[in-house]
Order: C-alpha cells, then sequence, then structure tokens
C-alpha cells in the first residue's frame, strides 16, 4: 500500500511552495498525495492550480470577502474533519504560517493523524509581528511530527525549542523548486504593458495584516514620492485582493503616470518580470526567498523578518514602512552605483531546488517503516 499524504492548503504562497512536492511526489509509485484545498484564497490559489495543473481532491470552497481570522479558522475546524475521516491519510503536511496551515494542523492532531510542517522553524520571536503568522508557524511546529527546516539557522530554533533532532531535516525551501521550474523556461508576455516597461523597473507587493492602517498608508506614500523622484523609471504593483489593501493604494497610487497597478499576476509572469527588476520592494515572505536567488535587491517594508538569511547575504535589507527611510533608501539604490552592485548579488541561502525531493525521501522512508 503506497502512504497517503494529504496536503492542506489554502494561499497562493502555500500553493506556490507544495507544488513541487505534490508533482514530485505523484511520480513515486510508493507514495499517494491527496490534495485538499481550504481557498482561504480563491483566485490568486486557482492561479496556481491551473500553472501546476494540479487538480484538488477536496475543495472547502472557504474563502469569504474581508474574512476574518476566526472566521477562516471556523471554516477549516468545521469542514476539513470529514475529508480527513474520509481520506484516512498516514501523514497531513502543510506548509509556512496561514491561519490555513495552522488550522489544519490541529485537525489532523484531533483524529491522531501525523503532522508534517514544510518550511518549519523560521522565527521573529515577536508574537505580533508577522501577525497572525509567527504564532500560527509556532503552533503548527507544536502540532507536527516532522518538521522540514529550509536552513540550518530554522532547524537550530526549533532545537533550542525543545524539539528532537531525529525529527527535524533541513530540505532547503521549496519555494526554489518552484521558481527554477518557472524561471528557466523560455517566456512571452502577453500583456504588451508588461513587455514594454520604460525605465528602470521598480517591482513592488505589500499586503501584511500587522501594517494595515496609518503603516500602510505611509509605505504607499512612499511608494508615490518615489514615482514622483523617478518620473523616468517605472513602479509595477500587483495589488493583492485583500480590501484593506485595496482601498489605500487605489486612492494612493491610482491615476500617476509611472505607476501601474495591476491585478495579482499569475506565477509565470511574476518570475519573469522579478528576473527583469531593477528593484524590488516588498513585505512578501517567498519574495525575500526568491529574489536573492536572482540577484535583485530587495527593501523589505517591515519592521522585522523571520528570513534573516537573505539579509546575511546582502541582497535584502529591512527598511520598515515610514515614508522618508522607503524614499531614502530605494533612491541609494537608483542613485549610486556602487550600493546598488553590492546588493545586487545572486546568493541563494535556501536551496538547490531539490528541497521536494529531500522531503518525499524523508516521507517514504519514514513512513514506510511504520
Ligand atoms: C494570507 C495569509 C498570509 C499570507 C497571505 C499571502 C493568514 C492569516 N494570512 O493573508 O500569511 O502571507 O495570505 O497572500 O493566513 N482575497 C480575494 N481573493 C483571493 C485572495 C484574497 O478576494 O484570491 C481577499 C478576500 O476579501 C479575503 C481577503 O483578501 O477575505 C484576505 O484574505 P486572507 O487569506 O484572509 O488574508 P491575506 O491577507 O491574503
Ligand atoms: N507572486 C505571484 N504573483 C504576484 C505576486 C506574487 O505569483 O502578483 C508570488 C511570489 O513570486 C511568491 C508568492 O507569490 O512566490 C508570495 O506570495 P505572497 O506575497 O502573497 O505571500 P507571502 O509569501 O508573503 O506569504
Amino acid at each position: 500500500m503506497p502512504v497517503r499524504t494529504l496536503f492542506v492548503f489554502g494561499t497562493r504562497p502555500e500553493a506556490i511552495k507544495l507544488a513541487p512536492v505534490v508533482l514530485e511526489m505523484k511520480k513515486r509509485p510508493g507514495l499517494q498525495p491527496l490534495v485538499c484545498v481550504t481557498a482561504q484564497h480563491r483566485e490568486m490559489l486557482d492561479q496556481v492550480l491551473r500553472l501546476f495543473e494540479i487538480v484538488p481532491d477536496y475543495d472547502l470552497n472557504l474563502m469569504r470577502p474581508n474574512q476574518g481570522l476566526e472566521d477562516i479558522l471556523v471554516g477549516v475546524f468545521r469542514d476539513l474533519p470529514p475529508v480527513i475521516t474520509k481520506s484516512r491519510p498516514d501523514l497531513l503536511l502543510v506548509q509556512g504560517d496561514t491561519t490555513t496551515s495552522f488550522a489544519a494542523a490541529e485537525a489532523a492532531f484531533c483524529q491522531r493523524i501525523p503532522v508534517g510542517h514544510v518550511e518549519a522553524g523560521l522565527r521573529t520571536f515577536d508574537k505580533y509581528a508577522p501577525f497572525p503568522e509567527e504564532i500560527n508557524r509556532r503552533l503548527t511546529s507544536v502540532l507536527a511530527d516532522m518538521h522540514f527546516a529550509p536552513t540550518a539557522a530554522n532547524r537550530d530554533n526549533l532545537l533550542r525549542e525543545g524539539f528532537p533532532a531525529e525529527r527535524i531535516f533541513i530540505t532547503g525551501n521549496t519555494v526554489i523548486d518552484a521558481l527554477l521550474r518557472v524561471a528557466g523556461r523560455p517566456f512571452e508576455f502577453a500583456d504588451p504593458l508588461l513587455a514594454k516597461i520604460p525605465g528602470r523597473l521598480m517591482l513592488v507587493t505589500a499586503h501584511r495584516r500587522e501594517s494595515f492602517g496609518e503603516p500602510f498608508r505611509d509605505l504607499c506614500r512612499g511608494l508615490a514620492a518615489l514615482a514622483e523622484r523617478y518620473p523616468a523609471d517605472t513602479i509595477l504593483y500587483p495589488v493583492h485582493l485583500n480590501p484593506n489593501v485595496q482601498r489605500p493604494v487605489r486612492e494612493i497610487l491610482d491615476r500617476r503616470p509611472n505607476v501601474r497597478l495591476v491585478e495579482p499576476l499569475d506565477y509565470e509572469p511574476f518570475v519573469h518580470l522579478l528576473k527583469r527588476a531593477y528593484l524590488v520592494l516588498t513585505d512578501s515572505g517567498g519574495i525575500q526567498e526568491e529574489a536573492p536567488g536572482i540577484g535583485v535587491p530587495v527593501l523589505v517594508m517591515r519592521e522585522t523578518t523571520e528570513r534573516p538569511e537573505g539579509v546575511t547575504a546582502g541582497t535584502v535589507k529591512l527598511v520598515g514602512t515610514s515614508t522618508e527611510r522607503i524614499v531614502a533608501e530605494a533612491a541609494r539604490l537608483l542613485d549610486d552605483p556602487a550600493a546598488y552592485r553590492a546588493m545586487a548579488q545572486a546568493k541563494n541561502p535556501y536551496g538547490d531546488g531539490h528541497a521536494s525531493e529531500r522531503i518525499c525521501d524523508i516521507i517514504e522512508k519514514k513512513l514506510s517503516l511504520e
């Protein structure tokens, strides 16, 4: 009997990071992947499922407009247990730090199903930043039986918290598997607005809950000031669908000649824009991991990060959300070629693109023995 793994995920980044694991597992006769999406995201999840040609076995279809964290928890706790009962997995696999990940791990625990946690051991040690992800990730660690840590530093965090060494595996981050799969393929932009971008491209994404309100507006004002200061260059911002993001972004950044606000992009064009970008301004977790591999400087518009490896490698810099700091740090890179060169180095601390194979090897070896 093949080992049955039930993948549970719900948002765009979880899908990007678990797709390579699902696809690797499908190749192995000893392993049987089953996919349940909570659809905590809908459109942004479906974009990724289409690209990787993954058809979920179960779809909880939970997304509601402007949903609260409790809505997601209640939805997963209500709708996932029957799926677990029906699919009878040997292992339930979750990824990262979303509310879907934590809730699914808890639901598995309630039925005494072992839990595997992909991208385990990242920490800021600040309960409210990122919010609610730091706590989601820690709670998932407590529930997990197998911890797939991307880096040695992530493993060390888990060891310090008392998790047994024999249950922690350093694998690299599966985002690099996804990135290499997509970045290496020839690609033509279908949209002429993406094919031709005037000047230097500043690629922007931002969506963090802990920044909502005035910090997020400050961040937008920083982008507006940058656009004014560098009229020959282009700011391209695929705007996250969360209404708490859409509202201030449209209010502050709409109708500026060199700011392009677009819908969330499919992963493939996004990666190819990342390769073309002069500079990235973001608060995304995944992009902090992808950009160092590509060698594009990243300014992280957050106060803290659970991904210090990119900062140590020199490609990533934490700049917070203040208008003045965002403008000053971006201007330094746009005006000072030496400062730019120092940051534009391709160093990839997150693995070799074979994390999914390692994860499947470990699951196959451990679970077929039990
Ligand atoms: C979630 C995760 C966050 C992750 C982010 C990736 C939690 C608490 N947050 O945050 O860790 O970094 O995803 O993007 O798990 N929406 C749509 N269509 C979509 C997606 C979202 O309309 O495809 C809108 C809906 O109104 C939804 C809202 O965005 O209610 C918020 O989505 P939600 O998943 O709750 O939070 P995110 O901020 O996306
Ligand atoms: N991404 C994408 N389209 C976009 C913006 C981002 O495909 O328009 C990808 C990006 O390359 C990365 C992931 O989405 O792999 C990051 O997702 P997000 O920023 O939503 O979440 P986080 O990583 O912060 O949890």
